[in-house]
Order: C-alpha cells, then sequence, then structure tokens
C-alpha cells in the first residue's frame, strides 16, 4: 500500500474489536515515534505504552473517549516541564559516542543550545517540548497505519489523573497528548464506513512558483 492509500485507510477510531495488536507493530510503532525528528534533536518526552487493562480502565475513568479503556494499546506522550542543562548535557555525550567523536569537539553545540534554552523562560520551554510531542504523534498516526493498526489520537483525557496514575510529577513529566491502538469494530463503530472528510487541497496549500 502507498502512503496516500495508507492515510486514507486511517481514521479516528470511535469503537474498538477486542483483538491485540501484536508486539512486533507495537515496537514498529514506538521505533517510528523514535526516530521522529525534534527542534534540536532533544527529544524533550517520553512515550508510555500501556496494555495493563486494569490500568488503562483507570485512565478512561473520567473521560468521554471510550478507545482509552477498550483499545489494545495506549500511548501516552509527556513532554518534560523544563528543559535543564543535564538534557543538553545527555544529548552531547550520546551524540559523542554515537558519532565517536570526543565530547570536547561537541563543546561549542553543547553552549548554543544550552544558553539558547537558558534565555527562555520555563513555560516557554515547556511549551516548546509539549510542541515536540505532537510530532511524534503525527510519525505515530502515520507508522500505525502503514502497520494497518488501527488508532486514535486524543486530547480527550484527564492530563492529572493520568499525571498520577503514571507518576509522571516525579520524573518531570507531564501528558499531553495520547493515541490509542487496536483494530476497528466493523459493525459497531459509526465512522467506520462513512467517507473521510478533508478541505480541498487547494484551498488548503498556496503555491509560490
Ligand atoms: C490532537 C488531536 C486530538 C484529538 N482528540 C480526539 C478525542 O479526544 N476523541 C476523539 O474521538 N477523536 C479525537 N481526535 C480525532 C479527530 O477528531 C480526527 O482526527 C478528525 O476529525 C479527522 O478525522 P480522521 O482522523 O478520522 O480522518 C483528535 C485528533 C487530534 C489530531
Amino acid at each position: 500500500m502507498n502512503l496516500i492509500e495508507d492515510l486514507n485507510w486511517r481514521y479516528a477510531v470511535k469503537k474498538y474489536n477486542s483483538e491485540k495488536v501484536s508486539e512486533e507493530k507495537v515496537n514498529n510503532i514506538l521505533h517510528a515515534i523514535n526516530l521522529s525528528a525534534s527542534s534540536c534533536g532533544l527529544q524533550p518526552y517520553r512515550v508510555f505504552a500501556v496494555s495493563n487493562e486494569e490500568l488503562k480502565a483507570k485512565l478512561g475513568a473520567n473521560s468521554f473517549n471510550g478507545q482509552i479503556a477498550d483499545s489494545s494499546h495506549l500511548l501516552v506522550f509527556a513532554a518534560y516541564n523544563s528543559v535543564t542543562t543535564e538534557h543538553v548535557q545527555n544529548l552531547t555525550s550520546l551524540m559523542a559516542e554515537e558519532r565517536g567523536v570526543p565530547e570536547s569537539a561537541l563543546q561549542d553545540f553543547f553552549i548554543s543550545i544550552d544558553s539558547y534554552f537558558k534565555t527562555r523562560t520555563d513555560e516557554q520551554n515547556k511549551l516548546w517540548a509539549e510542541k515536540q510531542t505532537y510530532i511524534a504523534l503525527g510519525t505515530a498516526l502515520i507508522a500505525a497505519a502503514n502497520e494497518k493498526v488501527d488508532s486514535t489520537p486524543m486530547e480527550g483525557f484527564d492530563p492529572a489523573l493520568f499525571d498520577e496514575l503514571l507518576g509522571l510529577q516525579e520524573l518531570d513529566l507531564h501528558s499531553t497528548v495520547i493515541l490509542s491502538l487496536g483494530y476497528r469494530d466493523h459493525e459497531s463503530d459509526y465512522l467506520a464506513n462513512l467517507k473521510k472528510v478533508r478541505i480541498p487541497l487547494d484551498e488548503m496549500v498556496t503555491r509560490i512558483d
């Protein structure tokens, strides 16, 4: 299947059947998320993949989205509350290791990134980190469609409840957006057979040649 066919096939599923997504497919989706672009390459977020039934039920308690509990797997995207020197140092060390260069060769890189984030408020950096999670969400949506796994991106959840149940505060993280994975229930999902609705391409795009 080509990319456009994959994207036409996917939709935000409202009702899942009970089939579970294989670990191989979940791992491929997580791998794709890990390969997402992020500003400065800092990847200022973490992803939690929840398949525990009891925990999914608790996470879905305050939400109108039954997909939280009914999905096979639930991916929770959680951004860091702040950008610290430690984050920049960790990336610099990883780059040195992965590329086989001494850390001293990356000193200019470290200083420019570290000092840039220090010119901004924690609130600005937090917002920046949240934006990066949405890039990861986009990658995950495409990866899931490519794996023929259904999914639902959701902002309709209780972030305070998620943060508490997943212990995110202690990790200096907060939940921003979630993606459920599973397989559509063809019979009871009212969206399953409806045409996808998008504004015309030439209304969305202005070409400047
Ligand atoms: C950031 C974001 C948040 C969303 N939140 C919800 C949600 O809480 N519940 C839900 O059923 N769908 C949610 N959606 C799905 C959108 O309604 C859906 O993507 C949109 O209507 C386009 O339709 P399609 O994805 O089925 O093609 C969300 C989508 C995005 C990108």
